[in-house]
């Protein structure tokens, strides 16, 4: 049987309607079939997270993980028994499968050649295992969350260092709008790296069908499957552009499986992924980034879960740590830390009262949405939230194990000018109520020159053993992980203070 009439074999049973889809699929792909296939899977990640990413895989899957040379993707084989495992890593985006890889692709010349070479690849790719796990995944799928654009009220809303301006009626109006419809806001949505990504719209395939051909009568057909193809390109030789590669591919695709293109409610989104000279064909098995989760009432600036746990990942937690996020905003580093690391406690706190209510709703949500998950009362998680200043926190010297935190960048969240007198003193309690000689810390900024300079000052309480460049919604930015030295924590006083200000600016309460 050729590749293609068993691929369309395989496809032939699926119901779309939604409800039915999952048993549908299920039963459609025989456990014999299913019980030896191998895959390769494909994920996204935070860039400058590849390696957490790997180690996750590595650990959960025991599978080991190619880490792209295209920042921001991982590699790993799975059997696909293992496939409702992969949709629980806590390290990645988005998931696909890949159909093949061409590691050497000799792109032509010519556009007009490359991409009659791009038409021709459609047709010779193995796609039979790739389809069945798009079938058997279809029930491990989370659907899309239906995003609202961010609120005009909200994005207007001017929440600086200083707290917010507007009085109590204010914030239980804004409480009460998030309960009724969160806000999705993802100002990290952005690319990562300088890459066009052009998906296929169904109006440009539409338009090159013959009208005459019997793939229109498809348009009536609930058993033809839609899908779109997206391309994400990244290289300068390229002589095309992302659009047309997705044009022609996505012509040739439809051609040789005779599915209807549909730029939004497709089922199946095939990945055409270039980069320089190496091409990529993968079938998606995720609607949404799988960041997307424990966060209901979003701010500013809250941060991907993924990289979230990332950051938590790269302090090793261990079991009855203290883990504190003392600006947590949203509370996404805590929850997530309670989420993965419910042997440890976390702390969440923030001086502005807006960021500590959407943070303590945050964990509401989550426990009550636990709990219908569970039809019964469960014990919690194990996190509290605060509203405290970072620069003289409620915690006793040397209590805290871990502290992970995203600090304004002077950007979307306080000012550059702010950060030089915050900067040192944050790291300065940090070090204060960090445990010595154990004690770490993953500070994420992107004001890497202001906190260069307040460590710089600091070598005695804190040492930097790693950097991580990442990439948030197109700005770079840094993951410090410091360890605490084991120097004790001592109130500077007279001459100690006075160097202290001098290497690190920090700014004593006292100090004029
Ligand atoms: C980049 S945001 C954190 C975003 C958070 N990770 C999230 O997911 O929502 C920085 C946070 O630091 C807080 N912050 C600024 N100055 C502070 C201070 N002196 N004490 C405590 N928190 C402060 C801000 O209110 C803001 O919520």
């Amino acid at each position: 049987m050729s590749d293609v009439q068993e691929a369309t074999n395989q496809l032939l049973h699926v119901n779309l309607h939604e409800n039915q889809r999952s048993i549908h699929v299920t039963e459609s792909v025989p456990r014999s079939e299913s019980e030896h296939l191998r895959v390769t899977i494909g994920a996204t990640v935070p860039t400058g997270f590849e390696q957490v990413a790997a180690d996750e895989v590595r650990e959960k899957l025991r599978s080991s993980c190619k880490i792209s040379k295209d920042r921001g993707k991982i590699y790993f084989d799975i059997s696909v028994e293992s496939l409702a495992q992969v949709h629980r890593l806590r390290s990645v985006d988005n998931l696909f499968v890949v159909v093949q890889e061409l590691k050497d692709f000799q792109f032509k010349e010519t556009k007009e050649k490359v991409l009659k070479d791009f038409e021709e690849l459609a047709g010779k790719l193995p796609w039979s295992d790739p389809l069945k796990v798009w079938k058997m995944n279809t029930s491990f799928k989370k659907k899309k969350t239906k995003r609202k654009k961010l609120n005009q009220n909200l994005s207007k809303e001017k929440i600086d260092n200083g707290g917010d301006k507007r009085d109590e009626r204010d914030v239980k109006k804004e409480l009460s709008n998030n309960a009724l419809d969160s806000h999705i806001l993802d100002y990290y949505e952005k690319p990562a790296i300088k890459e066009e990504i052009s998906t296929l719209v169904g109006d440009v395939l539409a338009s090159c069908k013959n009208e005459d051909d019997e793939s229109s009568k498809e348009d009536t057909d609930p058993e033809v499957l839609k899908f779109r193809v997206t391309c994400n390109r990244a290289g300068e030789k390229h002589c095309f552009s992302s659009n047309e590669a997705a044009r022609d591919f996505g012509g040739a695709v439809q051609d040789y499986f005779k599915w209807k293109a549909d730029m939004t409610n497709f089922d199946v989104e095939v990945l055409l992924n270039i980069h320089d000279n190496e091409v990529i064909v993968g079938i998606a098995l995720t609607e949404e980034s799988l960041h997307r989760r424990n966060i209901t009432h979003f701010g500013p600036t809250t941060l991907r879960s993924t990289l979230a746990y990332g950051m938590l990942r790269l302090c090793a937690p261990q079991p009855s740590d203290i883990i504190v996020d003392p600006m947590c905003g949203t509370g996404a580093i805590p929850i997530e830390g309670a989420t993965e690391w419910f042997n440890c406690f976390h702390i969440a706190g923030d001086n502005n009262p807006l960021a500590v209510n959407r943070a303590a709703n945050n964990i509401s949500s989550l426990l009550t949405k636990s709990q219908i998950k569970e039809g019964k009362l469960s014990w919690g998680l194990p996190i509290d939230a605060i509203q405290w200043d970072i620069c003289n926190l409620p915690l006793r010297t040397g209590s805290v194990d871990i502290i992970v935190t995203d600090m304004p960048f002077g950007k979307r969240m306080g000012s550059k000018k702010r950060n030089w007198n915050l900067y040192p003193a944050c790291l300065w309690e940090m070090s204060r109520i960090c445990k010595p000689g154990t004690g770490r810390a993953a500070l994420l900024t992107q004001d890497k020159k202001c906190f260069t300079k307040a460590l710089s000052g600091m070598e005695h309480v804190w040492r930097k053993v790693h950097t991580v460049w990442v990439n948030i919604g197109g700005l770079h930015a840094a993951v410090y992980l410091l360890n605490r030295t084991p120097q004790t924590f001592v109130h500077p006083s007279g001459q100690d203070k006075e160097e202290l200000v001098h290497k690190s600016g920090i700014a004593f309460e006292n100090q004029t």
